[in-house]
């Protein structure tokens, strides 16, 4: 593993790094003297995501050379047993190459503790893992503890690591909480969750993870609009006629539906993914990009989002039927395993919301999100307004449509420009093409995967990618009245696995003479 840089000027277990300029942003940034508890470890992110990130950094040289790895779950697993589990999941969904010398040094620090979330002996057992890991590994006490948990036992694991003195920091060293969302169902919820954390943990030492923000693509959302001189002054309501975000998967609910019933895609996603997103296409340019500047730009344009009036006419939920997709015949929503077939749960839904300020006034933000639809693709759509005049014949342009800047997140990441371009011939015929910037064509670097990313900066203690409370709650209260709408009117139209959506939802944008991107 490479040496260990600590990050500039930062204290970690009492020491500082003398090596690197604090200014200097571009040297690797390495973890110091570290762990990470992970509870839920058996879960689907965990293995999916959470460990292979770890292994991901340690092969990278990101993690300190005594980083240890405590997984907490119901299994009866001995260390070895986790190990191998975790081993498994490494070599199956790890981004970058699976080396044998880096896995052992890894797994040397994994540990596991079994037990419930209310079971006193088991977190007694945790409390002497870490101390012992501290002694035996020198993680300087500094501990993360990841709460890959459902909500409801957020209040148990929270509590127990206060009773146990787990969450209290050593001198000279951090205790942290990284919490996965929903950050409730609600509100209400929201709120109380958010008390019973507090409660726990001091405030700089809770990172909410909106693994969103952890994505190149989307960090580069600032970098395009605030690091060139082209686009601010054409993005407002003078030259912006509309903006689309579409988060569409082509995957169903998996395994997933004792989560996701009840939750739906509204609440599980526009709520946090699709609201950040607006966030950073809307906001206006922060001071600086400390976490505070960035914080005080979201939240005033989030707080000047406003709803339509008619919820009926500018909402539309959805559920998918059996279908086609990849040449493979699907299930429909009701028929997935785990769900009652009167379920109400929205797997599709679009969204017009407005923002209410001298930049956007009067320029529609179309959210839409949507498991089982035509193919995987996350991209924020800026569609501008056609040219005042166009001194052609008519027939010249009939093929011309809007100009747009597609911010493609994901998966083909990049930036496309829609233009009008003369056809060749001796006929003036203006169309549609398309200027193209791709991650793959212009940087050899390879982009880390979001959680790579969001684990190093909860490592570091490096809080601007983490949604802060205020937004969180913002993002309900947008959110609330169009669950209760929904939730006291009808049901949920429907629209076939492997299409775009239902047609209700294209009705709603050709109301406004507007139609979806086909992405
Ligand atoms: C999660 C949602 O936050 O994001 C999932 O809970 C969704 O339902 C996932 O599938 C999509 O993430 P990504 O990074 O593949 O777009």
């Amino acid at each position: 593993m490479s040496s260990v840089l600590l990050e500039p000027g930062r204290e970690v277990a009492g020491w500082v790094n003398p090596l690197r300029d604090p200014a200097d942003r571009r040297l690797p940034r390495v973890a110091g003297p570290s762990g990470l508890v992970i509870f839920g470890v058996t879960g689907d992110l965990s293995r999916k995501k959470l460990m292979p990130a770890v292994y991901d950094l340690a092969n990278r040289g990101l993690l300190p050379p005594g980083f240890s790895l405590v997984g907490y779950g119901r299994r009866d697993w001995t260390h070895e047993q986790f190990a191998l589990q975790a081993r498994e999941a490494v070599t199956r969904h790890a981004r970058t190459p699976f080396r044998e010398g880096v896995w052992r040094e890894l797994a040397a620090g994994i540990r596991f503790v079994r037990g419930d979330f209310d079971d006193d002996a088991a977190f007694q057992q945790l409390k002497a893992t870490v101390d012992q890991l501290e002694e035996e590994r020198g993680t300087g006490g500094n501990f993360a503890f990841y709460l890959s948990v459902p909500p409801k036992s957020f209040p148990d694991v929270a509590q127990q690591l206060k009773r146990h003195g787990l969450a209290d920091a050593p001198i000279g060293s951090w205790r942290r909480a990284v919490i996965e969302k929903p950050f409730g169902h609600d509100l209400t919820s929201a709120q109380e969750l958010n008390r019973i954390v507090h409660d726990v943990f001091p405030a700089n030492e809770i990172f909410r993870i909106d693994h969103y923000l952890g994505k190149e693509t989307v960090q580069n959302i600032l970098a395009l609009r605030f690091s060139n001189s082209m686009f601010e002054p054409i993005w407002n309501a003078s030259h912006v006629d509309h903006v689309q975000i579409t988060m569409a998967e082509d995957i169903g609910i998996g395994g997933r539906a004792g989560y996701y019933d009840g939750i739906g895609a509204a609440r599980d996603v526009i709520q946090n993914h699709l609201l950040q997103l607006l966030a950073l296409t809307a906001m206006e340019e922060p001071a600086s990009f400390s976490p505070d500047a960035l914080l005080a730009e979201k939240l005033k344009v989030l707080s000047a989002v406003n709803l339509p009036d008619d919820l009926g006419r500018d909402t539309v939920r959805a559920q998918y039927t059996h279908g086609w997709q990849g040449g493979e015949e699907v299930l429909g929503y009701l028929e997935e395993e785990g769900i009652s077939p009167d379920s109400r749960t929205d797997t599709y839904a679009a969204i017009k919301l407005e923002i209410a300020n001298r930049r956007w006034a009067g320029v529609p933000f179309y959210l839409r999100t949507g498991k089982r639809l035509g193919r995987r693709v996350t991209e924020i759509a800026v569609v501008f307004r056609r040219a005042p005049h166009l001194p052609f014949d008519s027939t010249a342009t009939t093929e011309l449509g809007q100009n747009a800047l597609v911010i493609r997140i994901q998966p083909d990441e990049g930036v496309t420009m829609r233009i009008g371009s003369k056809v060749p011939g001796s006929a003036f015929e203006v169309r549609d093409v398309t200027m193209d910037f791709g991650y793959g064509g212009s940087f050899t670097e390879s982009s880390p995967e979001a959680y790579e990313r969001l684990i190093l900066d909860v490592l570091l203690g490096d809080p601007p990618l983490f949604p802060r409370h205020q937004e969180v709650e913002l993002s309900w209260r947008i959110l609330d009245p169009i669950e209760k709408y929904w939730e006291e009117h009808g049901k949920p139209e429907q629209y076939v696995a492997g299409s775009w959506g239902p047609t209700a939802a294209d009705e709603m944008l050709a109301r406004d003479g507007r139609s979806w991107r086909r992405p």
